[in-house]
């Protein structure tokens, strides 16, 4: 009979930090998830949900803490769902954070040796973003909380830039609000898909033009208002963007030079229209979350473009889609970079070669 129950107190010493942000513990074969700690530190923590193998449990004390433990700056964390890391020093989450890229490659992408790269940290990592999404749910403003059920409300955001947070503080100043998510922006004007943290987007985009060099067509699958595209359209021949958002491609359209081309749609649909001969097209793929579609892979393999530049916002759809592509493709490099410091989320590029047929 396992002696783990929920409402038990465990003394745990934490093996390392998966992707999603909570510390792993082990206790009598059973895996146990303590969120807000750190690898190597010993903590108390009271198991609050079981299922077969695993349980989550809550920090109740530190034991013996990590010399890489700092003290959270912001009066929500740990309420607020928003950040998971505000708790260890910043060069620390970077070394954790290329950890759960290799470690994904490793177990669902099944690279014996994946070529992982040290995280690039963001040149903020307070102050950082150009936009948040506040939910509204009166009286409360704010982001839903570790509770998803609830709406934590505060009047400021330490991961927002100072225009962001006056936005925050003009809305809660309003009389009548809409319930529902309200997006506030640095730049209301901006239209179509921007990232985030206009600092590490610019690393992160010095990354990828290094990576997809130059040669004859590039297709920017995934392009957004053309963020990558428009930093690599004087080392292509021909530029091909696809998205399927109409503002994106509106957007992207609006300073293009005669060799680019933004077509909006569905990027499995469009592709094999935009391939150019296989030696010479580079094809850079930066699709949300879930990753790509099974089509586009089919599509990738047959037609074996010569180079490939893979940005993935989720280490986990990451691995899955790299292994699909591993009977065409060989993995070069993995370079995570920060884009959102504090925050459980990891960004990677990776640069990809068609093996020989
Ligand atoms: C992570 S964003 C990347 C945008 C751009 N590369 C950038 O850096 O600004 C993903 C983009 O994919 C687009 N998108 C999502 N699914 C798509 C699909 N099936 N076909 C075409 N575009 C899609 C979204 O509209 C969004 O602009």
């Amino acid at each position: 009979m396992p002696t783990v129950k929920v409402g038990l107190e465990l003394e745990l010493e934490i093996i390392r930090i998966i992707y999603g942000g909570a510390g792993l513990a082990r206790h009598e074969g059973c895996a146990i998830f303590v969120p807000f700690t750190i690898p190597g530190e010993k903590v108390r923590a009271r198991i609050t949900r079981l299922r077969p193998g695993w349980a989550q449990a809550k920090l109740l004390a530190v034991t013996r803490p990590s010399a890489d433990r700092v003290e959270p700056p912001c009066p929500w964390f740990t309420r607020c769902g928003g950040c998971a890391y505000q708790h260890i020093a910043y060069p620390r989450q970077l070394t954790i954070k290329s950890a759960q890229v290799e470690e994904a490659l490793r177990r669902i992408g099944k690279f014996a040796a994946p070529p992982v790269e040290p995280a690039l940290p963001s040149p903020l990592d307070y102050g950082y973003r150009n936009r948040i999404t506040v939910h509204i749910e009166p009286p409360d403003i704010g982001f839903r909380g570790t509770d998803p059920r609830q709406v934590v409300d505060l009047n400021r955001c330490l991961l927002a830039g100072h225009a962001v947070n006056a936005a925050l503080t003009r809305l809660r100043a309003k009389r009548a609000w809409r319930p529902g998510p309200a997006t506030l922006r640095a730049n209301p004007e901006a239209r179509g898909f921007r990232q985030v943290n206009d600092g590490a987007a610019e690393i992160l985009a010095a990354v990828v033009v290094g990576m997809a060099g130059s040669g004859q067509v590039l297709v920017d699958a995934y392009c957004g208002s053309g963020f990558f595209a428009k930093k690599l359209r004087s080392s292509f021949t021909r530029v091909i963007g696809l998205d399927w958002d109409d503002q994106s491609i509106q957007a992207a359209g609006q300073d293009a030079e005669a060799h680019e081309d933004y077509r909006r749609g569905d990027t499995a649909e469009l592709l094999p229209a935009a391939l150019g001969p296989a030696a010479t097209t580079v094809v850079l793929l930066d699709p949300p979350a879930q990753g790509l579609d099974p089509g586009v892979i089919d599509t990738l393999l047959r037609a074996r473009p010569a180079r490939l530049v893979y940005v993935s916002c989720d280490p986990a759809t990451l691995a899955r889609d790299l292994s699909r592509l591993a009977s065409g493709y060989q993995l070069l490099r993995a370079a995570p970079v920060d884009m959102f410091p504090q925050t459980a989320s990891i960004e990677t590029a990776c640069l990809l070669a068609a093996s020989p047929n």
